[in-house]
């Protein structure tokens, strides 16, 4: 039986890997296994991270973050047919399923990038991100989650930086706009 992985032993780790590796591929893939563990253990989750936020269709419940905003852990929970738009992290991202189904799709960015405020997606893959499944993303990838499901899904994100504080972006894939992602924390 191998002992309990906690939350405390997750930031413990973070810390560690932020110390020793600057290399995002580096750090996700160190990243990866820890919060599929701690994703799949559970024992930090509490009744109120199923609460969401109506108006934005999802609730977001921070675990954790640095002073600096560094290494930030968030519990996301998503309504039934709500999701987000098409949005970057501005920082690398690994998100783990604990509770339901979610999908996720990933996009490239197609257009020149020479105007400002303006961006063309094009879909590159999506998939069903189920308890126990992560997704990595390193900075400058762009995805949506959305949970097509009847009940309440949850997953545990964590961030290089809290996602308020690195002026990240989401897309509209009717108008082509990119602008400000700043989301509710419960
Ligand atoms: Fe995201």
């Amino acid at each position: 039986m191998t002992s309990t992985y906690t939350l405390a032993r997750y930031i413990e780790d973070l810390r560690e890997i932020a110390r020793e590796e600057t290399d995002e591929d580096a750090i996700l893939s160190r990243v990866e296994p820890l919060a599929q563990r701690l994703a799949t253990e559970r024992n930090w989750f509490d009744a109120r991270y199923y609460d969401t936020h109506p108006g934005q269709g999802f609730g977001v419940h921070l675990l954790h973050e640095e002073p600096d905003h560094s290494l930030a852990v968030l519990a996301v929970s998503w309504l039934p047919g709500r999701g987000t738009p098409p949005h970057d992290h501005g920082t690398w991202a690994v998100v783990a399923g604990v509770e339901g189904d979610e999908l996720n799709v990933r996009y490239r960015r197609v257009d020149d990038r020479a105007r400002d405020g303006y961006a063309r997606l094009e879909v590159k893959d999506e998939f069903i991100a189920g308890p126990g499944d992560v997704v990595c993303m390193k900075n400058g990838g762009i995805h949506l989650v959305r949970n097509e499901t009847d009940s309440i899904s949850v997953s545990l994100h964590t961030y290089g930086k809290h996602v308020n504080h690195t002026n990240r972006s989401q897309y509209d894939l009717e108008t082509h706009q990119k602008k400000d992602f700043i989301v509710a924390v419960q």
